[in-house]
């Protein structure tokens, strides 16, 4: 019988989520149905009762939903837990399991597709709304030196920190950086409306810049950062394949071969 997942989101139309699930599945052998499901914005959990009651196997969860995700599930993982945001929900015998893999996909992106360990590494994140507190749990869990997290509003990155209650992680007003880091991660989202974060150069010269958004949302930082004197500035389209390859390992017990399909992504 063919099993059937969704994305859903508010709007939804534009997600990649379909196409890349189909692609794993059609990659591993798997058949599954896989749409984007438009939930009304005070109509997120009404549509999630109604895909499961008619047999849905799993979700993702896109914005703005994550933490009404977080908020609707039976348990959740780690990475949920500290994020307050689900992305993914498996059913299984009428319970609801969350899980938040945007982390690991990022992580699985820098390390696996662009070959840095984060190990010891000088990590920088601009922003510290919904989208960064999914990935600080496992950023830290790769063994950084240090995760500092820069905000334009310097009170919300000072509650992200301290949420997470781990000595590697601080705060740092984003205009006064006066050294380089390793990896300068962009999770603002200034790229959204065309404009840039603010932030001193002398932060982002020879460092591995990675923009969260991908495709046109992530070219002005990104030529902004290489004109700049990054090393390398690259989008999230490797972090959007790897959540969902994660995603897709969750509800069907196999591996996706991401690289593949990034690839093929990429060419197209
Ligand atoms: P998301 O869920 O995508 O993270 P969010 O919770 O609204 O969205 O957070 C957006 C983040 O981008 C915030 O950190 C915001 O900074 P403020 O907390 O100061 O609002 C940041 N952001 C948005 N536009 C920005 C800009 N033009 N320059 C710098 N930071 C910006």
């Amino acid at each position: 019988m063919t099993r059937r997942f969704a994305v859903v989101g508010n709007p939804v139309g534009h997600s990649l989520s379909p196409r890349i699930h189909r692609m794993f599945g059609l990659q591993t052998g798997r058949d599954l149905q896989y749409e984007a499901l438009l939930a009304p914005l005070d109509g997120f959990v009404r549509t999630l009762h109604s895909f499961f009651a008619a047999g849905g196997g799993g979700v993702n969860v896109t914005l703005p939903f994550k933490e009404a995700a977080f908020d609707w599930v039976t348990s959740c993982d780690e990475y949920a837990g500290s994020a307050g945001a689900v992305n993914t929900i498996v059913a299984s015998g009428g319970e609801y399991r969350g899980y938040n893999t945007d982390g690991i996909g990022l992580v699985r992106d820098l390390t696996t597709n662009l070959g840095c360990d984060l190990k010891g590494k000088r990590v920088l994140i601009l922003g510290a709304g919904g989208a960064v507190r999914g990935i600080i749990g496992p950023l830290l869990g790769a063994s950084p030196n240090c995760v500092i997290v820069a905000n334009r509003t310097s009170a919300k990155a000072q509650l992200l920190v301290d949420r997470f209650e781990d000595p590697r992680l601080s705060t740092a007003n984003p205009d006064s950086l006066d050294h380089a880091f390793d990896i300068v991660i962009n999770g603002t989202s200034a790229g959204l409306v065309g404009s840039l974060p603010k932030v001193a150069a002398r932060a982002i010269e020879t460092a591995l810049v990675y923009d969260m958004v991908y495709g046109e949302n992530a070219v002005p930082f990104c030529a902004w950062a290489r004109e700049h004197g990054a090393a390398q500035a690259v989008d999230g389209l490797g972090m959007l394949v790897e959540q969902a390859a994660e995603a897709f390992a969750l509800f069907h017990g196999v591996r996706p071969d991401s690289g593949a399909i990034l690839n093929e992504l990429r060419n197209s």
